[in-house]
Order: structure tokens, then C-alpha cells, then sequence
């Protein structure tokens, strides 16, 4: 979604800001803006599309003299895509602008006030509203007029701020939008995102809410919303510069794809002690455990399967009930039924997702313990929660996640099997060998991305598809839900996944002569089940590739095979996928799709 960056210090700003846009580009956005803070004078471009033409436009910056500005990639939520409504925005006399992630939502009622008193808008955004209202609440004193104007706004709100009056000083705000502020040498930057940091410090300050900070070249205040000083805490980032480039791959996404056995590694091994699990100090103890009579999985996209990947095993070997939910369903669940004896675990790769950490307030608000499983540290969900434990995966880029993804499970996984031994579920010999199967996943993982080093020809089977579907049976259905998001969201080819013995009952209707479908058949004890699935679209006319261990029962049904390595089915599903990952891959680059940014989406969805 939106990303915001603002640089000041004793270089020219505008490259560190464009490089800075460069990097959340990841990010999903639909137009993007520039404004240097020249000594008092404001110079600003903005353009629909790509950060490259904002390069263009500035000579890569030279054009654009001042140490000190800010910059924006737009989602836009309010306004139509295009340059006036891009950010940042301007004052109607020109001394304010300002750059804003999220949503003012008493926006219609502050605007109707403004327009009464005669000023003129130039942007259907949401966002002119604050930069109007800073102008209006302005007589000489910068802060002063921040603290006036965030005291009248509701919603979300990342701002960042400079005045033509104040040159080489930027006002950060925070309030349900993730700001980090970073402190270099001589030089101090505010980011919406920590990648575009790191290339110029690492030493860190994760604003909390109804905070806002004053950024100099001397250095950062941190104020209340009411104007009073607060101490900060300084953190390091332990993220290096090479994990958010593409290292020569040709996209992020396979990069990522390959990256999956090493990033799932560093999610197990500090966890794995002497043959012991071990969340650290910080996690649920056994007794913790004890109390709870129900779990809860909640997440969005990618992740929500992740969950149901880790539903599954939970199930399996803790004998828990564990639902997953939605987070955009569960906020609005009226059932009553969490209360505290319900554990809430929330999973996110970005840990900003709205929906998921709207979700886990509710379900705190109605007694609930929740512990994240998130990979970006200190974000927002994170915070939020009573206990973390984080995916380690390094930075995610391609818009579509795998080894954030698979670091999910992995951790879902160890958690599974850490609580079925605290609550005395499985004995010691089965803990062992539970805890050595975890070890060697990474291993497996290789194993299979060797295996599918030939996978790129099979993409005519289904780069002119118009519809694939996607069948298997438990965790396999879980994987198939997976895969089938994969190819859609960077193929765009329409892609759907049922439970296999569930076609019948309406989808078969859908199977025509050589349509295409991938049946997922790792879980060995249901081969002969999905196998009889095949037969059934087949029969229909159905073109079947099955995805599964050679020699299992549906590989004599296929018409075309998809090797895994043969794995115990509570843990396939952390395997199972990365054939699927890497034929959508293929698939969307036959098609000449924009593999790490598809269209209209986001990587990290800060709306609800
Ligand atoms: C799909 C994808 C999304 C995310 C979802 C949740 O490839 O990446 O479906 O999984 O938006 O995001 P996080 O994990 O950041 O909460």
C-alpha cells in the first residue's frame, strides 16, 4: 500500500528519497510524488505510475537542489489514479506539504468546514484536508499547528510533514500506520517502512500511537499528540541491504522461491535446542497452554492458509479444536465465543495487515490471549499481541509471498508440536522424532526445488488456460488453496481450489475437454481417495497433473507428473507448495505478467 519516506541531512535529498521509493515499490502503488524543501522553497513532482518516471522527470533527482524533502508511493483509496490526486499534497498558499498513508475518516465533515471558509481543493483525496487544516492552524509556530491539526482528525494516519518556514525540518506523525524513524550521522530519515532505511543506518525508532516526532539534522524529538516530550528507545535492525536486492535474479518472487530452504532454517534452528523446542522467555508456558480450551487462527490471504496448514497439525497432535477465521470475518463475529480461554493466533508476514490486527484488538478486548506469528519486527501486529514469535525470513519483496509464507508454517509447525508436548499429548520417543522431522524439512526442501530444476516446460499446459482448478484432501486441500492463490494473483488466470471429494457436489459441472487440473497428493494416507478424484474429472475430460511423492497411487491416474520428496503428511504441506509456487512463476512469465507487482495489489493491505 502507500509508502512514505523523508530524508533530511547534508546530501542532496532527492536521489536518497527516489532510491528510498525504489525500494517499497514493493509495496503496490499506482502513482508516486517527490517535494524537496529548498530553503523555503518548495519544489514538487508527481506522476502517475512508475518511481522510474519520477527518475525521469528529475534527472535522477539533479534537478531537484535541497537537503531535506519528503516522497510517497500512492494506493489510492479516495480520488481516481492520477497526478493531482498523487501525493504529497500542498497548502493552498504553499507553505505546508504533506505526505499521508491511510484514511482520514471525518474527512467529508473537516472538508465541508474548510470549503465554507473559501479554501480551494485541488485533489479528491482525503489527505488535502490535513494539509489544508495545517495552513489554517498555522501562525508561525510549526508544531503548534501539527498538535491543532491532529487533534481534529480521525482513522488512520502516517504524515509526514514539511513547511516552507522551517526548511530541513520534517513532522512525523503515527497514529494505526506504521513510522520509523532512522538516525544516521548527520543525517535523519522517517520511513513507513524499514527496508528503505537500511542502505543509511540501521540504528532505528519505531513510533508507537498518538506519538509525533521532529526531525532535524541535529536530530529527533519525540512528542505525545499533545506537544509533550517522550524518551525513545533506539534499536538496531538486523536486515542487510543484499536481502531487499534481487541479487541477479530476473524478479524477487523466484529469488524468494529459492530462498525458502535457508529463510525456513533460520525460523527452526534457534528454536531447536538440544533436540528441544524452545520459544525463548517470552512465549506461552505449559501452563499457559493449559488454560485454553480453543485456539484461533486468524490471518488474511497466503497467511490464512499458512494457518490452516498449522490447523491442521495442531489438530493432529495436540488434539485441540483450532478454527481459522478470516481476520476480516472474525472482526465482525458475533458468536460470543472467545473469551479467556481462547488462544488467538494471529499470522502475518507484514504484521501491518489491517484486518488482522483490527481482529486481534477485538478478540483481546473479549479476554482472549494472542500470540503473532510475524515476520517484520516491532510492526504493528506484533505489538499488539501478548506473545511473538517471529518467521525470521528477511525482507519479502515480490508482492506475492512464498518464503514468508513457508516461514509461517514452519513456525506453526514447531508450535504444534511444542504444545502437544507441554500439554503431555505425545510421548518422548514421538517428540524426537517429531523434532528431527522439523531439523530436516529445510533439507526436503532443497531436495524438492532440485527436483523441479525442469518444471518451466510444463507451462503450456496452462498458460492459455482460462480457468485451472486445484483438488486435494486435508493438508493437501490447505496446499492446494495455496497454490491456486499463487497462480491467480500473477498469472491472472482464473484459479480455483476445492477439497477433492467436494467436486462432485457442483464444480465437476465446470470440467470440459482438456481443462486443466492439479491434483495435490502428498498425503499418503489419502492417496487412494484423491486418486479416484482424479478418475472422476478425468472422465470429464479433465487434463490432470498430479503434484506428489513417484509411485503413489494418483500417479498412475495423471497425465502428467509433478514430483515431490514423500513426506509424513502433518508436515508435507511446507514442501508440497514450492512446485506450485514455481510453476506459477513460470507460468506468469510466459505470460509476460509484472511478476513481483500484479496488478491492484499490495504488499502490505494497511485498509480495511
Ligand atoms: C498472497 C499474499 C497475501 C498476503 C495477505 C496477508 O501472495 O501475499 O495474500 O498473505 O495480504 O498479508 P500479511 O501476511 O502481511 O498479513
Amino acid at each position: 500500500m502507500c509508502g512514505i519516506i523523508g530524508y533530511t541531512g547534508f546530501e542532496q535529498a532527492a536521489p536518497i528519497i527516489l532510491d528510498g521509493l525504489t525500494k517499497i515499490e514493493y509495496r503496490g502503488y499506482d502513482s508516486a510524488g517527490i517535494a524537496i524543501n529548498a530553503n523555503g522553497k518548495i519544489n514538487l513532482v508527481k506522476t502517475v505510475g512508475r518511481v522510474q518516471a519520477l527518475y525521469d522527470r528529475t534527472h535522477d533527482g539533479k534537478d531537484m537542489p535541497g537537503v531535506c524533502g519528503i516522497g510517497h508511493t500512492r494506493w489510492g483509496t479516495h480520488g481516481a489514479i492520477s497526478e493531482r490526486n498523487a501525493h504529497p499534497h500542498m497548502s493552498q498558499n504553499g507553505k505546508f506539504i504533506l505526505a499521508h498513508n491511510g484514511i482520514v475518516e471525518n474527512y467529508t465533515r473537516l472538508k465541508a468546514d474548510l470549503l465554507a471558509k473559501g479554501v480551494v481543493f485541488k485533489s479528491d483525496t482525503d489527505t488535502e484536508v490535513v494539509v489544508q487544516l495545517l495552513e489554517a492552524n498555522y501562525t508561525g509556530d510549526f508544531k503548534e499547528a501539527v498538535i491543532k491539526t491532529v487533534a481534529m482528525l480521525e482513522g488512520t494516519f502516517a504524515l509526514m510533514i514539511t513547511c516552507a518556514d522551517y526548511p530541513g525540518t520534517l513532522y512525523a506523525v503515527k497514529q494505526n500506520a506504521p513510522v520509523i524513524l532512522g538516525l544516521g550521522e548527520k543525517e535523519n530519515l522517517v520511513a513507513s517502512d524499514v527496508t528503505c532505511l537500511i542502505s543509511r543506518t540501521k540504528n532505528v525508532i519505531y513510533m508507537e500511537d498518538g506519538e509525533m516526532a521532529e526531525i532535524t539534522t541535529e536530530g529527533i524529538k519525540l512528542f505525545d499528540f499533545a506537544g509533550n516530550p517522550k524518551e525513545y528507545e533506539v534499536k538496531t535492525v538486523d536486515w542487510d541491504i543484499a536481502s531487499s536486492e534481487k541479487g541477479g535474479y530476473e524478479h524477487f518472487m523466484i529469488k524468494e522461491i529459492f530462498e525458502q530452504p535457508q529463510a525456513v532454517r533460520s525460523a527452526i534452528s534457534p528454536r531447536i535446542k538440544d533436540g528441544k523446542i524452545n520459544f525463548g522467555e517470552k512465549s506461552l508456558t505449559a501452563e499457559d497452554l493449559k488454560k485454553f480450551n480453543r485456539i484461533i487462527i486468524t490471518a488474511c490471504g497466503s497467511a490464512y492458509y499458512a494457518g490452516l496448514a498449522g490447523k491442521f497439525a495442531i489438530e493432529k497432535l495436540c488434539g485441540i479444536p483450532v478454527q481459522t477465521e478470516l481476520a476480516s470475518e472474525l472482526r465482525y463475529n458475533e458468536s460470543g465465543c472467545i473469551d479467556e480461554h481462547t488462544l488467538v493466533i494471529a499470522v502475518s508476514q507484514s504484521g501491518e495487515t489491517l484486518d488482522t490486527l483490527s481482529a486481534i484488538k477485538d478478540c483481546k478486548a473479549c479476554g482472549a490471549t494472542v500470540m503473532s506469528i510475524v515476520n517484520v519486527v516491532e510492526s504493528s501486529i506484533a505489538r499488539a499481541s501478548d506473545f511473538v514469535a517471529y518467521t525470521y525470513a528477511g525482507p519479502e519483496i515480490a508482492v506475492a509471498t512464498t518464503k514468508g509464507y513457508s516461514t509461517q508454517v514452519a513456525v506453526l509447525y514447531l508450535f504444534a508440536v511444542y504444545t502437544a508436548a507441554a500439554l503431555g499429548r505425545i510421548n518422548s520417543g514421538e517428540y524426537t522424532k517429531l523434532v528431527s522431522e522439523i531439523n530436516a524439512i529445510p533439507e526436503k526442501m532443497e531436495t524438492c526445488i532440485e527436483m523441479n530444476g525442469g518444471i518451466e516446460c510444463m507451462t503450456p499446459l496452462f498458460d492459455k488456460a482460462e480457468h485451472v482448478f486445484f483438488i486435494g484432501r486435508n493438508t493437501d486441500w490447505a496446499v492446494a488453496m495455496e497454490g491456486a492463490l499463487k497462480l491467480k494473483e500473477i498469472s491472472y488466470i482464473h484459479a480455483e481450489a476445492y477439497a477433492a471429494g467436494e467436486m462432485k457436489h457442483g464444480t465437476i459441472s465446470l470440467i470440459e475437454e482438456g481443462t486443466p487440473v492439479i491434483a495435490v497428493c502428498s498425503n499418503m494416507r489419502l492417496q487412494d481417495k484423491t486418486a479416484s478424484n482424479i478418475i472422476e474429472v478425468k472422465a470429464r475430460g479433465a487434463e490432470v497433473t498430479m503434484v506428489g511423492p513417484k509411485g503413489c497411487e494418483s500417479e498412475k491416474q495423471a497425465n502428467h507428473c509433478i514430483y515431490i520428496p514423500e513426506m509424513r503428511d502433518v508436515f508435507a504441506e511446507i514442501v508440497t507448495v514450492i512446485p506450485l509456487q514455481m510453476l506459477a512463476y513460470y507460468v506468469a512469465k510466459a505470460r509476460g505478467c509484472d511478476i513481483d507487482k500484479p496488478r491492484n495489489l499490495a504488499k502490505s493491505v494497511t485498509v480495511e
